[in-house]
């Protein structure tokens, strides 16, 4: 057991109170964070004159040392220290001797912590956005090749009106963008830095606190020592983007599970994104889409968690938030997961054309367009609506599409239909219709992609 704060103590901790309270087998994974930290910090304590530059340099030196050993291995973090802070700053000292004692001047594992976890989060809200960047380009390809692709549009899973599939993938870009805007504005608040805040109240040395935070990148110091080392609001901020991230994917993952199924065939997984059966020698599995869809509760589970961890906690500080790290981790991870495989997944998927637009057509997609050639010829809506129904009824009675229908029989339901009923109800008329701002007529549809490509030019990654 390596301690920081013996002094106080005649008695040795007890090993299971020692291990419940260590987080060095978690919090490890900050080491970078940790070390960038210390480094920004003993900077600025040689630019105040409260550290002499030999004692800096030497410090500066040690710290670049025990980054470079954990980097390549040749320094494991164990659990022999409470974590990760002890770790180093106690490397730091059996490597250096007596100036490793000095690191810790003017600050706190309160704000050092808030500190690492910050910069680390930080980090992670840009990799987030650059997963998202890369899956944005792979839809957008897809948009700008099935621009004229038919299928059936659904309501409550129920085939409704013709679309096309580039309009279909163009509602997950919108979701996946908003995502993205998300984290932009997560970023634009995290983006202060807790360095000198203390233990909650500052400190009596004199340090520069607006050059710690520019040397680590941040837009300038938190306002409030108190705030500073208990505020994980960005945490759940950025969990709660998260969960909306996975939230759109696991949507997403059904539809494809749908698609994938023997009814639909609307699209066929490629063979290294699909997994077979043990016993069932004909299966081909969208175990990723399924498990992509699985794995969205854990995520929200730890935005629930961590919710629950912070909502009782006096100000300032406090050891429950320690819990800001395992599961944020896990959720982390498995996003990270997700989004790399579900765009690989979707960039190597081939779509069924044929079978889509044949369904879009089997559907009665076009029975509004029946409804709408009468309205169009003079016929109230709510008897055009009627007519279509019973055309449709009669359909279904002898197993054909509206199409099939020759005009004698549609004018047995109606004498105002003409032979122009075909071009009228045709998929690509029906499609090619529709062009308010955001439907799926080509030249709507070609507006929204060109803007697409415009956003994902001139967005600049996190
Ligand atoms: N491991 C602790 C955490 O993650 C570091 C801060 C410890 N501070 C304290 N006052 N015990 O929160």
């Amino acid at each position: 057991m390596a301690q920081l704060w013996g002094g106080r103590f005649t008695k040795e901790t007890d090993q299971m109170v020692y291990d419940f309270n260590a987080s060095i087998l978690f919090d490890r994974r900050l080491y970078r964070q940790d070390i960038e930290g210390s480094m920004a910090h003993v900077k600025m304590l040689a630019k105040q004159g409260i550290l002499t530059k030999q004692e800096r340099d030497r410090i500066l030196l040690g710290l670049t040392d025990i980054l470079q050993d954990v980097e390549s291995g040749r320094l494991e973090i164990t659990s022999e220290y409470e974590d990760i802070h002890s770790f180093v700053e106690a490397n730091l000292i059996e490597r250096i001797g007596d100036t490793g004692k000095k690191l810790h001047t003017g600050r706190s594992r309160n704000d050092q912590v808030a500190l690492d976890m910050r910069m680390y989060v930080r980090a992670e809200v840009q990799e987030t956005d650059h997963l998202l960047a890369d899956l944005l380009e792979v839809l957008q390809r897809i948009m700008e090749e099935n621009i004229n692709t038919f299928m059936p549009g659904f309501t409550h899973l129920q085939k409704a009106q013709p679309v096309t599939l580039a309009h279909h993938i163009g509602a997950y870009f919108e979701m996946f963008r908003r995502d993205r805007s998300r984290l932009e504005d997560i970023y634009e608040r995290m983006n202060y830095c807790p360095l000198g805040a203390g233990a909650l109240a500052g400190t009596t040395y004199p340090l520069d606190r607006n050059y710690t935070a520019e040397l680590l990148n941040f837009y300038g110091p938190t306002r409030n020592s108190m705030d500073s080392v208990s505020d994980r609001d960005y945490v759940i901020e950025y969990l709660a983007a998260l969960s909306t991230i996975m939230m759109h994917l696991s949507r997403f993952s059904e539809e494809i599970i749908i698609w994938n199924s023997n009814e639909y065939r609307f699209v066929e997984l490629d063979d290294a994104y699909s997994t077979g059966s043990s016993i069932m020698p004909q299966k081909k599995n969208p175990d990723i889409a399924e498990l992509v869809r699985g794995k969205t509760g854990r995520v929200y589970g730890a935005l629930m968690g961590f919710l629950t961890t912070m909502k009782g906690i006096p100000l300032a500080y406090n050891k429950d938030m320690q819990e800001d790290k395992e599961g944020v981790f896990d959720a982390i991870d498995t996003v990270k997961s997700c989004l790399k495989l579900f765009t690989g997944m979707v960039d190597t998927m081939k779509f069924n054309e044929k079978v889509m637009e044949a369904s879009a057509k089997n559907g009665f997609t076009n029975a509004t367009d029946v409804a709408d050639y009468l309205v169009n010829h003079g016929v109230p809506f709510r008897d055009a609506h009627g007519i279509s129904g019973r055309l449709v009824l009669r359909c279904i009675a002898e197993n054909k599409a509206l199409d099939d229908l020759t005009l004698e029989e549609f004018r047995a339901e109606s004498s105002v239909f003409e032979d122009d009923i075909y071009e009228a109800i045709s998929m690509k008329t029906c499609v090619e219709k529709r062009l308010t701002l955001g439907a799926p007529g080509e030249a709507a549809m070609r507006k929204v992609i060109a803007g697409n490509r415009r956003y994902l030019d001139e967005t600049e990654r996190l």
